[in-house]
């Protein structure tokens, strides 16, 4: 298949692209970060910009588009809502068309943070209710692909790994704050269901494969507290427990709110795929073997300055 992925600088993107690359044609958009690498095509482009989506799908020919871009970083939404709105709203919106013309699969990452977290165990079928920017124009960016390419995958997400800049995920946040033995915070009452990004690009692939459509929940089978994912880290890497602090995340001076409990149910994609969604530890396996291999400081060499 003609993949197309956008935000391939970005923690899913990238990981997404060097996951597939090898049975695939593989085309991944960066923006601001340049990539130097054989593994795909990387393409420069500010996806905003007038006639960038016409010319990538053009120029990319696609089978599949998965879209990873967006403004994914809740204090810079809640800072730049326009800015927000353009990129996690309307240009799925402008993508969804075009890709339903153009007769490619689209599928649209979204996130589990569009319910407020009060009550948990969300399926499908519950009602989201967005708590801040970040949130809400993620909602409207399901709601736009839904409305403007109804085969599209709209796919929910939460997911850790390692990143170009080596600091994008909570993993990376532990495994370096943890080996450099510093003293961290691990929240206690922030529940979520986070999913080894490696893992949640092959699940993606086979969603396409199975011809999905419609909503998804792709995330851990297993939810656990910030401050358990820690722990349960830091025990695979063998450092120092004692350095995460339990802590409530009201007492953080975290600027935008967070849900408190975003545990999903994926039984809806198990059930289709045949097979349940991986649990933590197995995630975390894999996480530690990356990093045996060499694959963050792989993953960070292409950056090209
Ligand atoms: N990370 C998480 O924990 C998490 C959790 C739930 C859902 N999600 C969702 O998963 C998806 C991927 O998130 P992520 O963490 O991989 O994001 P990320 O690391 O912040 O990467 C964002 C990507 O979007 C690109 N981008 C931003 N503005 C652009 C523009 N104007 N034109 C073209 N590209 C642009 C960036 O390119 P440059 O960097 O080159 O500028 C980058 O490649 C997002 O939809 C996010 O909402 C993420």
């Amino acid at each position: 298949m003609r993949i197309l992925i956008t935000g391939a600088s970005g923690l899913l993107g990238l990981n997404l692209a060097l996951e597939t690359t090898h049975r695939h044609t593989v085309f991944g958009t960066v923006n601001t970060h340049a990539l130097q690498t054989d593994a795909f095509t990387v393409i420069q482009t500010n996806l905003l910009a007038p006639g960038a989506v016409e010319r990538l799908l053009e120029q990319t020919q696609p089978d599949w588009v998965i879209h990873c871009a967006a403004l994914a970083n809740l204090d810079a939404c809640e800072a730049d809502p326009l800015l927000a709105e353009q990129l996690n709203t309307e240009l799925p919106r402008k993508l969804a068309s075009h890709v339903a013309r153009g007769g490619a699969r689209l599928v649209y990452i979204s996130t589990d943070a569009v319910f407020d977290g009060k009550r948990g165990d969300y399926t499908e079928e519950d009602a989201p209710h967005p708590v801040g920017v970040y949130s809400l124009t993620k909602l409207n960016g399901e709601l736009a692909v839904a409305e403007a390419d109804p085969s599209a995958i709209i796919a929910r997400v939460n997911l850790y790994g390692w990143s170009l800049s080596g600091k994008r995920s909570l993993g990376e946040f532990f495994y370096n704050n943890l080996s450099a033995g510093k003293r961290v915070m691990g929240f206690t009452d922030v529940i979520f269901c986070p999913l080894l990004v490696n893992d949640l690009a092959h699940i993606l692939v086979k969603m396409l494969e199975k011809k999905l459509s419609g909503l998804y929940h792709v995330v851990s089978a297993e939810s656990l507290s910030k401050y358990d994912f820690g722990v349960r880290l830091a025990h695979r890497f063998s450092l120092d427990t004692g350095l995460i602090t339990p802590t409530s995340v009201n007492q953080s001076g975290l600027k935008a709110a967070r849900s408190p409990n975003l545990s999903l149910r994926s039984d809806k994609l198990a059930q289709v795929l045949g097979e349940t969604l991986p649990t933590l530890s197995p995630g975390l396996d894999r996480f530690y073997t990356l990093y045996q291999q060499g694959y963050p400081q792989m993953i960070r060499s292409l950056e090209s300055k």
